[in-house]
């Protein structure tokens, strides 16, 4: 007989067999938790028991019995509905969190006042993270998230920093990584990257990313693992105010080599070699015969994020088949 797990505070859930123990059980759905002995001594997988019942070698416990907490999942059965409490648990594919110290190895003007800015990693370290997640650089005590705009596999990552009169601190974040030869990090943050099953459960779909201003760089690091795998069509739409805003040259070669379709889109600036009247939602439209089987990326601030996603709405895309780490920090305004 088969129970439903929870473990807070993550809310994960899975199914345990009444034979097998809840370690085993998570493990199998790819849920990590902390474990050394498996064989009830060390108490390192040590968690409490929130709710339900549990088989244990001493016996059987409830949630409510006084002895039951620490409960220990790698000798523990399930005999019941259970919530288990432990929080240094892994979801399936987290990275645990790291802090780096970067060497500030480059930092390069592009057009529309963005910054590249190289960081490399110590020697023997590779930073770990999932290709569209983001890193904090930890400067004066304050955490300033940036977006990685490298796809994961060296010791050198890629930041796209705008700093525009819109952005000052971004331009007091950069006169501090040129005062610094290094800078701390903690990675990887966010959960906008794609599913390893998720992919392969959907090989042939087109994938695409809607992005704005240095919103590329996400788009970038994601579309660069993608290369490696190759599953999937892709599609850019890269908007901008003006043409100054395509900051990078890559969107275009890629396409130059067939690799991706893309899509550079001013609307507002009918001067601009890239103007167009059309919105990214009928461009879709047009271009794809059905779109229930699309993934859309949307990276942005969250006015962006949150137009884009009523315009692929009025069309019948469904939230659901989009990301954007606008959905997390910031949720959708009540209509
Ligand atoms: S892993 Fe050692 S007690 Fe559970």
């Amino acid at each position: 007989m088969k129970h439903r797990i929870t473990i807070q505070p993550k809310g994960l859930v899975f199914e345990a067999d009444e034979d097998e123990s809840i370690l085993d059980a998570a493990a199998k759905v790819g849920i990590k938790m902390l474990k050394s002995c498996d064989n009830g001594i060390c108490e390192v997988c040590r968690a409490t028991l929130v709710a339900g019942l549990i088989d244990t070698p001493q016996g059987q416990f409830n949630a409510s019995d006084a002895d039951v907490n620490p409960m220990l999942p790698c000798v523990s059965k399930a005999k019941s509905e259970l919530i288990l409490e432990q929080k240094k648990v892994l979801a399936p594919g987290e990275i645990p969190l790291q802090h780096l110290a970067f060497q500030v190895k480059d930092i390069t003007e592009q057009s529309g006042d963005v910054f590249i800015v190289e960081l490399l990693a110590p020697a023997g370290k590779h930073p770990d993270f999932h290709a569209g997640q983001y890193l904090e650089l930890l400067i004066d005590d304050n955490a300033y998230p940036f977006t990685i705009a490298s796809a994961p596999g060296g010791r050198e990552i890629q930041l796209h920093i705008g700093a525009d009169k819109d952005h000052t601190a971004n331009q007091s974040i950069l006169t501090s990584l040129r005062s610094a030869p290094t800078v701390r990090a903690r990675l990887p943050r966010g959960d906008v990257w794609l599913k390893p099953n998720k992919i392969e459960d959907n090989l042939h779909d087109p994938l695409i990313f809607i992005v704005a201003g240095t919103g590329f760089s996400q788009a970038k690091a994601m579309i660069e693992e993608q290369f490696k795998h190759q599953h999937s069509a892709i599609y850019l739409y890269w908007i901008n105010r003006d043409g100054e805003g395509f900051y990078s040259e890559l969107a275009q070669q890629w396409a130059d080599d067939n690799k991706l379709h893309y899509r550079a889109m001013t609307p507002e600036s009918p001067d601009c070699e890239f103007y167009t009247n059309e919105t990214v939602e009928s461009l879709i439209e047009q271009q794809f015969p059905t779109l229930n089987n699309l993934h859309v990326v949307i990276c942005g601030g969250p006015n962006f994020v949150y137009s884009v996603l009523d315009g692929l709405e009025s069309k019948g895309i469904k939230q659901s088949q989009t990301m954007s780490d606008v959905y997390a920090y910031m949720p959708r305004p009540e209509k």
